[in-house]
């Protein structure tokens, strides 16, 4: 069969080479894609967002699946314009992707079907929120409402810190259009866990959990990212919090999302804060995450064929998703200056060395294809994933093959998945 994959970064790359592996599989396209899916892949020249021009491009190619990875793409419909033309698509569909796509949805729904989640309060206008901020407890977190790349959240420390955060937010329109509702939530403390799960509107099956690193700088100090690095599977998602995820979360929140009119078919991220009080959900995602995807799916056995047609066809409950009995970390090669400004266009060189290995993979996120050569153009740049029969083998695996690469201005955190030691 004939896969298209809508996406461009190291989530993608992650996707299209689970992709890859499926026997199931002869052709597999990527729009945009980037220089590293353009190995296993044929690059089409359409954006995530060019609608029309993906739905021609599906039915003159006579795509039999396809797989949209980014978030903008799902909360947009491209699922629905998709299916309208008769091609058979992984992913929400709009009305269902607004999971991710509206906080205050989110949030609604967690409070009506009593998913533990923080104590919040939603505004429309800024004086509104202005005023309730005045009797606040503080640290605060203000979220903007809809899309912002990851960097929609302000966590508040001070009234004066929160007035200007509203005011960049709700007036200054720091995030777009997303800032034309604004979510004012409870600040929460705890580890934080990814929990990626694959949903075919009744079944839920979760895959092994994984933690991110948002921070640019080691420590978790500097500025929020996409993502830095990510660790599989996370120490902290023991038995107990998974048995409380199991009863209080992830069910719920499918049958809650059926309940509304609301199918939801495809990948729910759930973003957990595991608090003194038990864990609680900080965000939803309507997709795989990335760099999570990276440390994830290589652990994956299943054929992800197979289970991408299960969520499409509501036939999950007959099938069992299975995890390698290991673990990966995924460290990430970025251009120095990220997430704030940077060069790029830099010749990378080593990549040849991950070729053919089932446990080194370079994951390329910001990369292009110029003259014959391989070149940084993007923020993140690669992801350099290993994986290993534990945490602290990964992990030495991942540092080990960071230097393979090498670019001009590469950068990258070196303490991911240093918390594994914590555990212990
Ligand atoms: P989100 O995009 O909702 O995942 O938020 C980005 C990051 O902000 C999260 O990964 C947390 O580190 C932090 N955050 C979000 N909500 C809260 C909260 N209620 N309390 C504390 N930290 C939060
Ligand atoms: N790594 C977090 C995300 O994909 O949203």
């Amino acid at each position: 069969m004939k896969v298209l994959i809508v996406g461009s970064g190291g989530r993608e790359h992650a996707i299209a080479t689970s992709v890859a592996k499926s026997k199931r599989v002869s052709k597999i396209y990527c729009a945009p894609g980037n220089a590293g899916i353009g190995q296993i892949a044929e690059c089409v020249a359409i954006g995530a967002m060019e609608f029309e021009k993906l739905v021609a491009f599906a039915k003159d190619t006579e795509i039999d699946l396809v797989i949209v990875g980014m978030d903008d793409p799902l909360v947009g419909g491209l699922v629905d314009e998709l299916e309208k033309a008769g091609i058979k698509t992984f992913g929400p569909r709009k009305n269902a992707a607004i999971l991710e796509g509206s906080k205050a949805f989110s949030k609604d729904l967690m409070k009506k079907y009593d998913i533990p989640t923080a104590a919040y309060e939603t505004f429309d206008d800024a004086d509104a929120a202005l005023a309730y901020l005045e009797t606040a407890d503080f640290p605060i977190v203000l979220k903007a409402d809809g899309l912002a790349l990851g960097k929609g959240v302000l966590i508040c420390n001070t009234l004066e810190e929160a007035k200007d955060g509203v005011k960049s937010i709700m007036l200054d329109k720091q995030f777009g259009t997303a800032g034309n509702r604004m979510v004012v939530e409870e600040f929460m403390t705890g580890r934080e866990v990814s929990v990626l799960s694959y949903v075919d509107g009744k079944t839920i099956q979760t895959m092994t959990s994984a933690q991110d690193h948002k921070r640019a700088k080691d420590g978790d100090e500097g500025l929020n990212t996409g993502g830095m690095g990510t660790f599989s599977p996370s120490p902290f998602y023991t038995e107990e919090v998974d048995e409380f995820c199991k009863k209080y979360i992830y069910q719920k929140t499918v049958d809650a999302m059926a309940a509304e009119g609301r199918e939801f078919k495809g990948i729910i991220f759930f973003g957990l804060m595991l608090t003194p009080k038990g864990p609680r959900v900080l965000e939803y995602n309507a997709r795989f995450g990335d760099p999570e995807a990276q440390v994830v799916l290589p652990r994956m056995k299943n054929d992800i064929i197979d289970v991408m047609e299960a969520c499409i066809d509501g036939t999950l409950d007959q099938i069992k998703v299975e995890f390698e009995d290991n673990a990966a970390v995924c460290v990430v090669l970025a251009s120095d200056g990220y997430p704030v400004k940077y060069d790029k266009g830099f010749e990378i060189t080593g990549l040849d060395k991950f070729e053919g290995s089932d446990d080194y993979f370079c994951f390329h996120a910001g990369t292009k294809l110029q003259d014959g050569k391989i070149v940084t153009n993007g923020g993140r740049v690669l992801g350099i994933t290993a994986k290993g029969a534990n945490l602290k083998e990964a992990r030495a695996n991942a540092y080990k093959a960071t230097e393979w690469v090498d670019f001009a201005n590469k950068y990258m955190r070196n303490d991911i998945g240093k918390a594994i030691f914590e555990a212990e």
